[in-house]
């Protein structure tokens, strides 16, 4: 069987690697991919390939021809831009929601009232389009808040504020600066919840659910609480895509996942497929909190995998990938045995941190980082590390060389949460992004306290 992947970052490099490892599977074409592919074993051995290819249409001409069995497609923008629609049209099996669909995600506030209307917890919430209206609630509102884009923004338009100026800084930001261009023509502000944030996937294939009995913890903040400097420095602890992740999460029981899927996936699930008659196939995202007082509620709902919690839970499971795929698209995802092996997996994110620019430094991920720095080490991390790439590039001299913010994920798995963050640890130090403007000082930056 031949599968492509449509993607190019960490979790759509972790897909084309969990189809690789399938018994059906002796293909998988990774587009338009990144090039570090050609670094990692299933790689190097031809059984994943970059092929570099963006457009939609000629994605799907590209799977016309080599009768590709099933696409998978990793990120929320070319689902939005209908990457399914087109490769349905040509006859092609995929897994992932339609356009129309994406709107889960790209549409929070339809969402919110989706989730209100059919009585699915989440906090308080007003939807803004002006933003003189915004900035007048929240100097009057007296709690704190979390002021969100409506649309999409790489899981980064969500600012979560301590007081009024963070607020109205947030909204000056979003609506008026348009940082996150015209996602932020409306904005929802909801109210500012404490607990712990939980990652909750389900696989939808139409009529059924099968929601993953396992889940993940994201880390958001881009800096350790501890790492004060770099706080003061950057003005705040920034959010970001995501800097590491750990799994099996401390709060997974079956009391807990019984509870998710009762109060939030299945009520959800429910309104997908007979309030707004969606045939729904792909994955969705619960992206929640319990309290201190053991309520669940919703702060948001993708359409895809998580990334970086893909990259852990992948590790985790068992079940094969290909298996999963196909039953999303048949219709039989109430077929599927979903089995979970017993290691735990710790993923800490290599990011660009501080690097000499032509003039003067730059700061690092979130802020501006450089690029373009070579990338050692691959060769000497212990065999069962895995690596996936995200923002890198390959120079015609230097070899795989830095080009993103977020670089690489190092996952390390083993008996215990504590065994397997001291060999993630242990691997990620191996590695250096050779600041070429500073003596080929190691620019490469990373959190130090994740799954702790
Ligand atoms: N883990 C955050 C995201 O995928 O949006």
């Amino acid at each position: 069987m031949k599968v492509l992947v449509y993607g190019s970052g960490g979790r759509d490099h972790c897909l084309a690697d969990k189809y690789g490892d399938s018994q059906h599977v002796d293909k998988v074409y990774f587009a338009p991919g990144n090039p570090g592919i050609q670094m990692t074993p299933k790689g190097k051995r031809g059984l994943i390939e970059q092929v570099p290819i963006r457009d939609l249409k000629q994605v799907s001409t590209f799977c016309v021809e080599k009768g590709i069995d099933i696409v998978d497609v990793g990120p929320e923008n070319p689902l939005e831009e209908g990457i399914v629609n087109i490769l349905n049209l040509n006859g092609i099996r995929t897994v992932g929601p339609k356009r129309e669909f994406v709107r889960l995600e790209s549409d929070r506030s339809f969402t919110d009232e989706l989730l209100t209307r059919i009585g699915v917890a989440k906090p308080e919430y007003r939807v803004f389009n002006d933003p003189v209206e915004a900035k007048k609630f929240v100097r009057n509102i007296g709690y704190q808040v979390v002021v969100k884009a409506n649309g999409l923004a790489a899981g980064k338009g969500a600012i979560v504020c301590d007081d009024v100026d963070d607020a109205l800084f947030a909204i000056e930001k979003i609506m008026v600066k348009k940082a996150f261009g015209k996602s932020g023509d409306k904005i929802v502000i909801e109210e500012r919840k404490y607990g712990t944030e939980i990652s909750f996937f389900a696989y939808l294939d139409g009529s059924h659910v099968m929601p993953l009995r396992m889940f993940a913890q994201d880390y958001k903040a881009a800096f350790d609480q501890d790492d004060k400097d770099s706080i003061k420095q950057f003005g705040g602890n920034l959010n970001t895509g995501g800097t590491g992740c750990y799994c099996p999460h401390r709060l997974v029981s079956p009391w807990l996942v019984n509870r998710i899927i009762k109060e939030i996936v299945n009520p959800t699930v429910n309104a997908i497929y007979n309030d707004l008659g969606w045939q729904y196939k792909g994955v969705l995202y619960f992206g929640l909190n319990l309290d201190p007082y053991n309520n669940l509620e919703v702060f948001e709902i993708n359409v895809r995998h998580g990334d970086p919690e893909w990259e852990v839970l992948a590790r985790k499971l068992s079940t094969d990938l290909f298996e999963i795929g196909m039953a999303v698209w048949e219709g039989s995802i109430d077929t599927i045995k979903q089995a979970w092996n017993s290691q735990y997996y710790v993923d800490v994110i290599a990011m660009e941190g501080r690097s000499k620019a032509s003039r003067g430094w730059n700061k690092g991920y979130p802020a501006r980082y450089g690029k373009g720095h070579r990338i050692t080490g691959i060769d000497s991390l212990e065999p069962d590390i895995a690596i996936y790439f995200a923002g890198v590039d390959k120079h015609p001299d230097k070899g795989l060389v830095t080009d993103g913010g977020r670089v690489m994920h190092i996952v390390a798995g083993d008996a215990t949460l504590e065994k397997a963050r001291e060999k993630a640890y242990r691997n990620i130090q191996k590695l250096s992004f050779e600041d070429h403007n500073n003596n080929n000082a190691n620019c490469l930056r990373f959190r130090k306290t994740i799954g702790l």
